[in-house]
């Protein structure tokens, strides 16, 4: 396994283009199997999670790949195999969008269930409401959900898809995507308004489907024949563009991100105000000013209280990472989880770089300011793993963050961006981690199938940096047995 080595106390400066999002583009391609025709994201980000979506569709009888600009065609041209196996879905819990596609376009999707994950239980039920009202028949077998359509295919169905935290982003893409192609016209109520949700629908819509409503809670689709291909650029990922602009401000730093869509950041740009770290927008662009500190060289940052929502409300994606900032400010901030109330796996590492935090119940207090000191600490999942490199990088001294792929299934390349903003981070074999322990854990991602399949393994180029991970970039063999628990 790698792991970072990251030399704390420095400004950054400069700037970093954001790549496609992430949670857009993995329903997008999902999406693909509603047509026997191409579907290309031209922006598809180089990450873990897009590779195991890939795989995913490729064990369901598409061919999935990535061109040499680094764009993915997902083309699913007969009736895909209806079986999306555990071996694919633990990978990833973003599997589970295949789900209302393969039940739409085959009639039977046989999905396994997703279980668990270190973020929280995460059920399924609201898919799976959303298909029974649909028509089909959902029952659980042997750890897979078995859905069938009735005979003549899923029909169209008033549904109300709110559950005890709101609205789900995947199980109303999932229940979207199966009523493209079902008979007459749905309407979702309760339905997620995030702008991924938003991304999947212009994607349905390029591609001969009937939507409106997406963005409100009331969505209408009504169903059509048959679906065609398209090409589609995915929205750039909201949450990436959000890690990058805080640790520009909490170094203190001028770190411009560019290639955003400010409006998808509305309440973090607001939260940054708030806690005193000032910004400049552009249309599609947020640059972060740099602090202004007094004699001793320390800049002020103000507490704050953060409660996660469904959008517009604060992400829970990036709720880690606004904690981390947090460990900076003058006095005691509040943030409270209500999407995943046990998303709090970095609380325990933060306080070993020697954060002041106290968990009650759903709430974190932060006390700061912390002057934080370098550790080994490790990562636990994504956007944990996301804080830890945030709170290394103002770390006094030398942090490690170890099993650093959680971090490469949702940024691209995230040591060479923050590297050219003036961070000092580097990636190295992680020689420490203990075997013993890997064998607990579920299989982690094979770093190499970050190459396309289809093509040879070809000699590294220097300017594969930029887009493939550095071991890969090294050209250094890279051999991964263990993937991460899905999220
Ligand atoms: N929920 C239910 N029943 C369901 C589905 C969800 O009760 O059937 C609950 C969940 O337990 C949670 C809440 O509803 O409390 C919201 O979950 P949601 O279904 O919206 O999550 P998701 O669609 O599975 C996506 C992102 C997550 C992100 C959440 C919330 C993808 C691939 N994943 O997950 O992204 O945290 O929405 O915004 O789109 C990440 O990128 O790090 C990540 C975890």
């Amino acid at each position: 396994m790698d792991k970072f080595v990251i030399e704390g106390g420095r400004a950054l400066k400069g700037q970093v283009r954001c790549a496609g999002s992430k949670n857009s583009v993995l329903p997008i391609l999902a999406a693909s199997l509603l047509t026997d025709e191409p579907l290309s994201v031209p922006n598809a980000p180089q990450l873990a999670d897009v590779e195991a979506m890939l795989d995913l569709l490729r064990d369901l009888g598409a061919s999935a790949v990535r061109d040499s600009s680094g764009g993915v065609t997902a083309h699913c041209a007969s009736l895909p195999n209806s079986r999306a196996s555990w071996n694919q879905v633990r990978r990833m819990r973003g599997s589970v969008a295949v789900l209302g596609p393969l039940l739409a376009r085959t009639g039977l999707a046989v999905v396994s269930q997703p279980g668990g994950c270190v973020i929280g239980v995460r059920p399924i039920d609201l898919h799976l409401k959303g298909m029974r009202a649909l028509g089909a028949s959902v029952r659980s077998e042997h750890g897979y959900i078995v859905a069938e359509a009735p005979k003549g295919g899923l029909v169209g169905a008033s549904i109300y898809l709110g559950g005890s935290a709101g609205s789900s982003v995947l199980g109303t893409g999932n229940v979207i995507m199966a009523a493209t192609l079902a008979r007459g016209t749905t309407v979702i109520h309760g339905a997620a308004c995030e702008p991924e949700v938003v991304d999947l629908c212009e994607c349905l819509i390029a591609m001969g489907a009937k939507i409106r409503g997406h963005g409100s809670p009331k969505i209408e689709i009504t169903g059509v024949e048959r679906l065609h291909g398209t090409t589609f650029r995915v929205i750039p990922d909201r949450i990436e563009a959000g890690t990058y602009l805080l640790a520009g401000a909490m170094t203190g730093g001028a770190v411009r991100v560019q290639g955003c869509q400010p409006d998808h950041l509305a309440v973090v740009l607001e939260r940054m105000l708030e806690a005193g770290f000032e910004h400049r927008v552009g249309p599609d662009w947020i640059e972060t000013l740099p602090a202004k500190r007094d004699r001793s060289g320390a800049f002020q940052v103000r507490p704050t209280e953060v409660t996660t929502l469904t959008y517009p409300g604060f992400p829970t994606d990036l709720q880690a990472q606004w904690m981390a900032a947090m460990t900076q400010a003058q006095g005691m901030s509040l943030i409270t989880e209500t999407i995943y109330p046990d998303r709090y796996m970095h609380v325990a590492e933060l306080m070993r770089l020697g954060a002041n935090i106290r968990r009650q119940g759903t709430s974190s207090i932060v006390m700061g300011p912390g002057v934080l000191s370098g550790a080994q600490v490790m990562a636990s999942d994504l956007r944990a793993s996301a804080a830890l490199v945030l709170a290394g990088l103002v770390a006094h001294g030398t942090t490690e963050v170890h099993r650093v792929y959680h971090i490469d299934r949702g940024y691209e390349n995230i040591e060479a961006r923050l590297e050219a903003l003036g961070a000092v981070i580097r990636r190295t074999d992680d020689p420490q981690d203990n075997p013993a322990e890997q064998q607990l854990l579920p299989a982690a991602p094979d770093r190499a199938t970050l190459t396309p399949p289809a093509s040879k393994p070809r000699a590294a180029r220097a300017d594969d940096s930029t887009l493939r991970p550095a071991a890969l970039a090294r050209g250094r063999a890279v051999t991964r047995v263990r993937t991460p628990r899905a999220r």
